[in-house]
């Protein structure tokens, strides 16, 4: 009967210890901040990329792809620091396989960052008709890492 006692009283210690952790896990401001931080420099990668679209199809000045093109090199970066361990729970679409398989993901960030290197140096140049295939490249490098390592949309 005690020892009976004893296991129930483990069993509802270690539940309420498990729950107690994973919901502090899914709320710490911290990973909130992460993930938050995370999406900004994602959406203003996405900026940088319509705005270059948007010079692409004659709006704005064509000198400023230089401009964006610098900012999206200096964005890839800074993709490494932008998943912490633990930056999986929560309102995220990053799927765990980055941090399941590290070194596939840091593949996926180097193409992107070779691709964003890439365009800044064409755009600098101003070959306007090497742009478009370095353009192609860098989208290219966007889709490969979204198609593995964030969750799908619904609709698209
Ligand atoms: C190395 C992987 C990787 C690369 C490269 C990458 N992304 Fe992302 N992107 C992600 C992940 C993961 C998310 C989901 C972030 C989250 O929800 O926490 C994301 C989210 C986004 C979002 C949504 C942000 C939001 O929450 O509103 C946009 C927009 C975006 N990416 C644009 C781009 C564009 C444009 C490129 C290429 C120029 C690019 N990304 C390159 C991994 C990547």
């Amino acid at each position: 009967m005690r020892r009976l006692f004893l296991s129930a009283c483990a069993v509802a210690l270690g539940l309420s210890i498990f729950s107690t952790n994973s919901d502090a896990y899914a709320q710490d401001p911290a990973t909130e901040t992460a993930i938050k931080y995370r999406q900004s420099v994602m959406k203003a990668v996405g900026g940088n990329m319509g705005a270059m679209v948007g010079i692409m199809k004659g709006a704005g000045d064509k000198a400023n792809l230089a401009a964006h093109a610098g900012a999206m090199a200096d964005l890839s970066k800074i993709a490494p620091t932008l998943f912490p361990a633990g930056s999986d729970f929560g309102e995220t679409t990053a799927l765990p396989v980055i941090w399941e398989k590290p070194a596939d993901f840091s593949a996926a960030i180097k193409k992107f960052q070779d691709a964003a290197d890439n365009l800044a140096s064409v755009a600098q140049s101003g070959d306007m008709a090497a742009f478009g295939p370095a353009f192609k490249g860098l989208g290219e490098s966007c889709k490969n890492c979204h198609e593995n390592f964030r969750e799908k949309k619904e609709k698209k």
